[in-house]
């Protein structure tokens, strides 16, 4: 995984909770490969960031899953300021979301071959619901679930997120139904 996602998560941490406390995760995680110092364009194996959370989760006793939205919505935040080419104003919730898989996600790509991204298949079924199956080969479903709250945040829509799991293995292949109201 990108060191950006882990500078933008501690990032996250040290805005909402306090520099203290992305110390004290750092601390308490005993397999992270640089001892928690991530340079954005290095990649690093993602279950460093899934130490880093649950011990985030540990010390402030809020959810994992919910943390890990919670830095989704905060991380679309970022690529917006980050990478301001991809969104055009007069662009939807939909929109938006119907161009990840072969187009934002192919430049990130282009410009991080080692990127390691999910799949996306994306159906737009009426003009009021989407329809969006994550797969990966990583457990990081809540943090695209996360990145499209962000996305409705930053378009200003007001949209309903179902979710299925479609394997046993939680949290690799979901299908989001996402509903305008
Ligand atoms: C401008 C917008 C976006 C940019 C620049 C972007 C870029 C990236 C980058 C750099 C990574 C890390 C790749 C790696 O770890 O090696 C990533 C991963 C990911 N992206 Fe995006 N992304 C964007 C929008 C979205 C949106 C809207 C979603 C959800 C619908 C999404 C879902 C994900 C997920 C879930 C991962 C984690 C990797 C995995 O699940 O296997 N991205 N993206």
């Amino acid at each position: 995984m990108k060191g950006i996602v882990f500078t933008e998560f501690l990032e996250m941490v040290e805005e909402k909770f306090s520099p203290d406390m992305a110390d004290k995760i750092i601390d308490a995680s005993k397999n992270l490969s640089t001892g928690g110092a991530y340079t954005a364009v290095s990649t690093y194996h993602h279950s460093e960031l899934i130490e880093l959370v649950s011990h985030l989760s540990e010390e402030t006793d809020i959810d994992l899953e919910l943390l890990v939205q919670t830095f989704g919505i905060y991380l679309f935040g970022r690529f917006v300021a980050l990478y301001p080419s991809f969104f055009d104003e007069n662009n939807t919730t939909f929109g938006f979301l119907q161009l990840i898989e072969n187009h934002v996600h192919i430049e990130v790509k282009k410009l991080y071959p080692e990127a390691e991204l999910p799949t996306f298949e994306t159906n737009l079924l009426d003009d009021k619901h989407l329809e969006m199956i994550y797969q990966s080969k990583r457990p990081f479903a809540p943090l695209a679930e996360g990145l499209m709250n962000g996305c409705m945040e930053h378009y200003g829509e007001k949209i309903e997120i179902q979710k299925e799991q479609l394997s046993d293995d939680t949290n690799k292949h979901v299908k989001f139904t996402l509903i305008k109201q």
